[in-house]
């Protein structure tokens, strides 16, 4: 495994839609090994393969009750909302509170092709969200809660 370097707002890659992975092999491998050590490195709770510099559909998460890597995820429901606090590997020092569903099920393929369906709330939620997203080229500034809605609660 090796530490990659993590790309920073600013770097249009950032803003680019990653390509679903087709091939499930040891190049792949490598990537998830490598990601999955460069977010602990960095106490991240979720990368995506594009803040490594990688424009594919790769995700690995651990919001504290275990690590888990998503291929080619799509969020398949959402329901509720949340307003929390969030903030980016890429945007070092800086957070805002974003508006996210509640609750999220995701569907993605584990390292070997394999098709699973996970349910998160919460911290898990907003990181299923904040993480696709990324695929997508979107970061969480996009997502910031209107000042309105925030002055409610
Ligand atoms: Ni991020």
């Amino acid at each position: 495994m090796a530490l990659r370097n993590i790309v920073k707002v600013g770097d249009p890659i950032l803003t680019k839609k990653s390509r679903a992975v087709e091939k499930f092999d040891e190049r792949l491998w490598t990537l998830l090994d490598d990601m999955k050590e460069t977010m602990y490195a960095a106490n991240g709770v979720g990368l995506a393969a594009v803040q490594v510099g990688v424009l594919k559909r790769v995700v690995v998460i651990d919001v504290g009750d275990g690590y888990m890597e998503l291929i080619n995820p799509e969020i398949t429901e959402k329901s509720g909302i949340q307003t929390e606090e969030e903030g980016c590997l890429s945007l070092p020092g800086e957070s805002g509170v974003t508006i996210r569903p509640a609750v999220v099920k995701v569907k993605a393929q584990d390292r070997n092709g394999k098709w699973c369906v996970y349910k998160g709330e919460g911290l898990k939620a907003r990181c299923f969200c904040h993480e696709t997203d990324h695929l997508d080229g979107v970061v969480f500034t996009q997502r910031l809660a209107p000042k309105e809605l925030l002055n409610k609660e």
